[in-house]
């Protein structure tokens, strides 16, 4: 499917919900889309395309990149990094802790979990300050993999990702608000 016609099918799926989780914030959810195969299919091709041939594994941040990278996976035969948030995997952890609006929180991925120089395509839904991409992206360096590009179904330009990552990486977004 051309990717006009995915963007097309994603967004007459996707909810917009005014003022959630809190007043001033619009949510973008995808929960219809991820309920509709055929979109969801064809969401998930469309996250690992741009970037053929050049990664080894998938990234998935908790929660909603697990679903998106996990049918990605399926589709392309690559493996699963999770990346979770603190306190969740049983093994010995790198961990990066990143600023939310109030507070910090923090994401861990097990060491030695993809072979050494493994080149990782990070997957979330939604890139909005960034803040979450950029403590995935530096776990993956730490772990001595490359990161291959970040690829996330929705872009929140006007929320300042794409600049907080200074063009250190590739970033494809198919929908942009
Ligand atoms: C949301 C979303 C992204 C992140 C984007 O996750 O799924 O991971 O926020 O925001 P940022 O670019 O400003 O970091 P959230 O932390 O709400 O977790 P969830 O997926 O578990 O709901
Ligand atoms: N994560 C951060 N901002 C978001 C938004 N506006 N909608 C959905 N997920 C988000």
């Amino acid at each position: 499917m051309h990717e006009s016609e995915v963007r097309a099918l994603v967004e007459s799926k996707l909810a917009t919900i005014p003022d959630f989780p809190e007043p001033g914030v619009v949510f973008r959810d995808l929960t219809p889309v991820f309920a509709h195969g055929p979109a969801f299919h064809a969401l998930a091709e469309s996250l690992t395309a741009p970037f053929a041939g050049r990664f080894d594994d998938l990234a998935g941040v908790e929660a909603r990149g697990f679903l998106l990278a996990g049918a990605a996976s399926a589709l392309c035969g690559a493996g699963v990094l999770p990346v979770r948030k603190a306190g969740k995997l049983p093994r010995a952890v790198i961990r990066e802790e990143y600023e939310l609006e109030y507070g910090t929180a923090a994401l861990e991925v097990h060491e030695g979990e993809l072979a050494p120089g493994s080149r990782v395509l990070i997957v979330d839904d939604v890139l909005a300050t960034g803040g979450t991409v950029e403590a995935a992206a530096r776990l993956v360096e730490r772990a001595g993999w490359h990161v291959a590009g970040i690829s996330v179904a929705i872009e929140l330009p006007a929320l300042g990702g794409r600049e907080r990552l200074g063009g250190r990486y590739e970033i494809h977004s198919l929908l942009q608000y």
